[in-house]
């Protein structure tokens, strides 16, 4: 025989499979299957152990973005045409938020039962603004930034106006709307 012809069922390795497949065909296509088995088992694997780390991270963002009512005082607190610093407890803090968890808004009372409520918070990085009644404007310390009495931008590098508060009259209290407020 020649020496360039090969044998049935035989290739350069001598060696034969099961059901006449050479190994040196069926070793790599089956090390590619086992390989891949492997990654998705572990990726499997990967996914089921990581899911209740992930649900225990975003539990409490998911809670924290219902909205809650608070009560700012009653309405005889406010006279009508101030511009009042009130400040109460953020229903959403941590259990932990120990001080941080007061925060504030600046109402107003523009009518018998009507208010406006400012969150307290520059629309630039979150400095509380204050109100300035001479000047009937809400003034930031950090960075300048300057807001008309309505709220919208008057100078500074705020992007955009004080956010609201939703207010209500619920028996004879003034309260917010408090909700997660989006800082640029
Ligand atoms: S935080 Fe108010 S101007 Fe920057």
């Amino acid at each position: 025989m020649k020496s360039g012809n090969k044998m049935p069922g035989n290739n350069m390795t001598g060696r034969s499979g099961p059901g006449g497949q050479t190994s040196g065909e069926a070793d790599p296509v089956r090390r590619r299957f086992l390989a891949r088995l492997g990654m998705a088992a572990g990726t499997l694997l990967a996914i089921a152990a990581g899911l209740p780390v992930i649900g225990y991270i975003l539990e409490p963002a998911f809670r924290r973005m219902q909205r809650q009512w608070v009560s700012v005082g009653p309405v005889d607190r406010f006279a009508a045409g101030d511009t009042v610093l009130v400040s109460f407890e953020n229903p959403r803090a941590l259990p932990w938020a120990g001080v941080t968890a007061k925060t504030g808004a600046w109402v107003r009372r523009v009518g018998d039962t009507n208010f406006i409520a400012f969150v307290l918070n520059c629309s630039h990085l979150g400095c509380p603004v204050r109100w300035e009644p001479s000047s009937k404007l809400f003034i930031c310390p950090c960075h300048g930034s300057v807001y008309y009495a309505d709220g919208t931008v008057a100078a500074g590098p705020a992007p955009l106006p004080l956010q609201r508060f939703h207010v209500r009259v619920n028996n004879g209290q003034v309260e917010l709307e408090t909700r997660p407020i989006p800082i640029t």
